[in-house]
């Protein structure tokens, strides 16, 4: 018999298939890789199983445990699923801009969950950056994660996203195009990519609104490039250690309007049902559109599903309400 000894063993594996209408004017083949597959829907499910079980081995994490840890949803519905299964309580800290579906499919995994402000500085108690540290520091047998300095989320893309990526495309990938957050999908699967091929270009998508284009571009942290945004997954106000500025060819950005609009238009024209950072990314992509050849493979990575944006980008009147469709 074939089988699953328990929902984490699905993890990863997930298929890439060919973007057809919506990159029709571009030369060269667009793959994505679709990272919906994996059991709590989003690539994130790989990074939250190798956060944790380099938390066990090394006594950071013990039996019985809390995990604790400031999330957009999708790390938190992998780490609630692996906490689950091996036995660990979830409080996940959120930003009140996320999706209310996110918040509800992370109590129905069993997880509690806080919501705070998003338009705070990262430095202000009330910050979920700030209440998630300071719950580490106050609840006993607690652990927490810290997704964006937590080097074992770029291990992870390192160890299983980037070599299926090789695979898959039988090592003639020439392009690697993502977004941008923690940056742990960018620089574990680019780190292994140029490994395999120093030729292989890796691009960041990023939006206005955040600081990654910028510091990458000049060195200079610029707070002025900061102010609040709608586009969910990708930008930071803050410098994650797991984004490698050195692997990174280049960033574009992409506005909150387009990346709404890719999003719908993913679902409308290639069937594809897929969160808001998917828009954006398939946005980015064809913004790059001088930077790809005849011959070239392209690759995007697609976080998260749709299920996740119907209040949002799924809905005609909050399209409207925000000015993204007449
Ligand atoms: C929907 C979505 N897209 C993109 C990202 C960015 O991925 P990474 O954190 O690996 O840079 C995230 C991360 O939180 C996400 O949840």
């Amino acid at each position: 018999m074939d089988y699953a000894k328990n929902i984490l063993e699905t993890i990863g594996n997930t298929p890439l298939v060919k973007i057809n209408k919506l990159t029709e004017d571009l030369p060269c083949l667009v793959l994505a890789k679709y990272e919906t597959f994996n059991p709590g829907n989003s690539v994130k499910d790989r990074m939250a199983l190798t956060m944790i079980e380099d938390a066990e081995a090394d006594g950071r994490l013990k039996p019985g445990g809390t995990i604790i840890e400031g999330t957009s949803g999708n790390t938190g519905m992998g780490l609630a699923l692996a906490a689950i299964v091996k036995g660990y309580k979830c409080i996940f800290v959120m930003a009140d801009k996320q999706s209310k579906e996110k918040t509800d499919i992370l109590r129905a995994v069993g997880a509690e969950v806080i919501v705070c402000p998003t338009d705070v500085d990262p430095t202000d108690p009330r910050s979920y950056y700030s209440v998630s540290k300071r719950l580490g520091e106050e609840i006993p047998n607690s652990w927490y994660v810290n997704q964006y300095d937590n080097l074992s989320n770029t291990k992870a893309h390192y160890q299983s996203t980037g070599p299926e990526i090789w695979n898959q495309t039988e090592g003639k990938i020439t392009h690697f195009v993502v977004g941008v957050g923690t940056g742990g999908t960018i620089s574990g699967v680019g780190r292994y990519l140029k490994e395999q091929n120093p030729d292989v270009k890796v691009w960041g998508i990023d939006t206005y609104g955040s600081v990654f284009k910028k510091y990458h571009e000049t060195g200079i942290f610029d707070e002025k490039e900061i102010y609040p945004y709608v586009t969910e997954g990708i930008g930071e106000d803050i410098l994650p250690k797991n984004v490698d500025f050195d692997i990174i060819d280049g960033f574009t950005k992409v506005t909150d309007k387009d990346a709404a609009v890719y999003t719908q238009l993913l679902a409308k024209k290639e069937g594809m049902f897929l969160g808001n950072s998917a828009g954006a990314a398939i946005k980015g992509l064809l913004q790059l559109k001088e930077q790809f050849t005849k011959d070239d493979v392209v690759v995007v990575l697609f976080h998260d599903h749709g299920s996740r944006y119907v209040g949002k980008m799924f809905n005609d009147e909050w399209m409207k309400k925000m000015g993204y469709i007449d």
